[in-house]
């Protein structure tokens, strides 16, 4: 670890299309920063159906770890699957069964998120998104899977095409709250991966985009000034997922604060009446040594998760100091919105960003505006050749019911 890493200036990025092409060939090159803060770089002509070496695959992490937030654009969807992308994301971590597709001791795991029953699969059939393949049968059918690691993400699940009732208008939803994937357990999720199937392309709405702005400040909780909650309601309107880069937010800081801030713990945990634990509000990458806020928020999950606290302050305290740190975050210069494009693998690094879902029509009648990915997430850390071999004791700890991604889908 470098101790006086620096975010990578534009000039460097040079380099990176030199390796680029030496470790991936010669039609293959990259495009970025993606964002005004200097996160995230694009590649393109890179096929992600074979195995990586492990030259290839560090490069991908370091390239992670310097830019947050990476895309690998442009798989195509006739010949990369669900397998070979479950495959791609057990070289960054070990794959983590979202709550959506188990069950704890006969009921569902995301509602029931402290129980430590009887883990069991569901299979996709009978999982509830199965219906998004109900909704444009002859045009939209999500790409075949039963793995409980794959989250499927879409705006419509199972409404007939063309048939709009009084109960059931189309209608724009209001979006998400800023947060990072999985912050609420000891071992949070590190990498999160979207492999984009469809992405909205009508723009009919005012200023020609998807949607309009929703006039709503759902799901927040009461009692943020205003100028936060503007912030925070300020999202993109055309199905983009809306990140914040938390590593420039924290080097744009004086040296002094930043010193103070990396003492802070804050206290998390699952339920309320957990004691919880402490966890750093200040992380370091352990490859490229940069420092970067880890969801410097007070309720990321308004009413579903308590909130955090500052160790040694009070709840309203905390309140007050992490609202303050949120609204530094989420200020324009440290805000990327990513275009999501058919075929784009999109990772980002959860310790260095938070992101946001954005406001999506609902109950919708046309293919265009469909919006369909698969996300995959993974703890732990990444590996240079598969399969993993993860500690079976450590897997039961962090992984529910101990998943790993079965022999045949590493071997694809
Ligand atoms: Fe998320």
């Amino acid at each position: 670890m470098n101790p006086k890493a620096k975010l990578q200036p534009k000039a460097k990025l040079q380099h990176w299309d030199e390796q680029l092409r030496r470790l991936f060939g010669e039609d293959t090159y990259s495009e970025g920063p993606l964002a005004a803060s200097g996160a995230g770089l694009r590649f393109f002509g890179l096929n992600m159906c074979g195995r990586l070496n492990p030259e290839q695959i560090t490069f991908l992490l370091d390239a992670l770890s310097q830019f947050r937030i990476i895309c690998i654009a442009g798989q195509d969807l006739t010949t990369f699957s669900l397998a070979h992308f479950e495959r791609f994301a057990n070289y960054w971590g070990a794959p983590v069964p979202h709550p959506n597709n188990f069950l704890r001791g006969g009921k569902p795991a995301q509602s029931d998120g402290d129980s430590n029953g009887a883990f069991e699969l569901i299979p996709f059939e009978k999982r509830r998104v199965s219906a998004v393949n109900l909704t444009f049968p002859n045009q939209l059918q999500c790409l075949p899977h039963q793995s409980p690691a794959v989250l499927l993400v879409s705006n419509f699940s199972g409404k007939i095409t063309g048939v709009q009732d009084d109960k059931n208008p189309i209608r724009v939803s209001s979006g998400g709250s800023w947060h990072t994937d999985i912050e609420y357990e000891p071992l949070p999720i590190y990498v999160s991966m979207f492999l984009v199937h469809q992405s909205p392309v009508s723009r009919n709405a005012l200023g020609k985009n998807w949607v309009e702005a929703p006039n709503a400040t759902t799901p927040y909780l009461e009692g943020s000034c205003n100028e936060l909650m503007q912030k925070r309601m300020r999202l993109p309107l055309n199905g983009e997922t809306a990140f914040v880069d938390t590593a420039s937010a924290f080097a744009a800081l004086p040296s002094s604060e930043q010193l103070a801030l990396e003492q802070i713990q804050l206290r998390r945990r699952l339920n309320q009446s957990d004691e919880g634990w402490l966890a750093p509000l200040v992380r370091t990458n352990p490859r490229s040594g940069i420092k970067s806020f880890h969801s410097p928020i007070w309720a990321s999950r308004p009413r579903v998760r308590p909130p955090v606290e500052v160790d040694g302050m009070s709840q309203s305290k905390s309140r007050a100091f992490l609202d303050r740190l949120e609204d530094h975050v989420l200020q324009e210069q440290f805000r990327y919105d990513h275009l999501h494009r058919p075929g784009d693998i999109t990772l980002w690094d959860n310790y260095m960003t938070l992101h946001n879902s954005p406001p999506a029509k609902v109950n919708i009648n046309s293919v265009d505006d469909a919006r369909l990915l698969y996300r995959l997430s993974c703890k732990g850390k990444p590996v240079l050749s598969l399969p993993r071999n993860d500690d079976p004791e450590w897997l039961e700890t962090h992984i529910a019911g101990g998943y790993t991604t079965p022999i045949e889908i590493i071997n694809i």
